[in-house]
Order: structure tokens, then C-alpha cells, then sequence
């Protein structure tokens, strides 16, 4: 790992501690919740992710642009690249 990212993920992690105990100082009880992404091992919920993707497509598209992410991105959550292949040839670019 290289030091800089290191460094980033140490500062990610004091920040996200300091703010659970700045909510619990608030007397703020935060729930537990078991997300599909907890832990190192996390994973996102692949039909979720399908379903999210649907409803972006047919309610959000219209106002909110998604030209900063690749169709190659999808196949991070899970889509495969075929899957990524027929979702790129719904757009004409
Ligand atoms: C009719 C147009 C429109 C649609 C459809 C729309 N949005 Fe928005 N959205 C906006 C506008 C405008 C803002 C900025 C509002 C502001 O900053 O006051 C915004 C802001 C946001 C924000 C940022 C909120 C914040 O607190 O900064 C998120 C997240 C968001 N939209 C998600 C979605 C999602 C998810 C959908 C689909 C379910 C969606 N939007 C559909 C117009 C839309």
C-alpha cells in the first residue's frame, strides 16, 4: 500500500471515530444496521444495486447527469461486461 493512501485511509478512519463519538456525546443512539457492505469482506446487495440502477434510469436521469462515471464502472457493482455492453447500447453518444 502506498504511504499517502495509508495516510488518507488513517485520517478516513480518526474522522468517521470522531464522529460516532461526537453523535454519542449528543446522547444520539445510532442504530445498528447490517448492511450487506459491514466489514473488510463487505460486498454490495447485487440485486439492489440492479434496482437502483433501474430506478436512476427511469426517475433520476432526468435532472441528475451521470458523466463522470464510465460504463466500465458498472461492472465494479457487479454488472458483467456483456451486462455493461447492452446497457452502453441503449445511449447514442
Ligand atoms: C426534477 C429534477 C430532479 C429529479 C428527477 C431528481 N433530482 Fe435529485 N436534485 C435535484 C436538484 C435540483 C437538486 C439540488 C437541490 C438543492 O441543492 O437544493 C437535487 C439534489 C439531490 C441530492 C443532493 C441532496 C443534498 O442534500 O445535497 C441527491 C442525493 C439527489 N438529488 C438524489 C436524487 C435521486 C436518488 C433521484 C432519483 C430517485 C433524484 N435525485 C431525482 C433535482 C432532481
Amino acid at each position: 500500500m502506498k504511504k499517502p493512501l495509508f495516510v488518507s485511509l488513517l485520517v478516513m478512519c480518526a474522522a468517521a471515530v470522531l464522529t460516532v463519538n461526537g453523535a454519542a456525546a449528543e446522547g444520539v443512539k445510532l442504530p445498528a444496521r447490517d448492511w450487506s457492505t459491514n466489514g473488510i469482506f463487505g460486498n454490495f446487495d447485487r440485486a439492489s444495486v440492479r434496482r437502483g440502477l433501474r430506478v436512476y434510469q427511469e426517475v433520476c436521469a432526468s435532472c441528475h447527469s451521470l458523466n463522470l462515471v464510465a460504463y466500465r464502472n458498472l461492472q465494479a457493482v457487479g454488472f458483467s461486461a456483456d451486462e455493461v455492453k447492452a446497457i452502453a447500447a441503449d445511449f447514442e453518444v
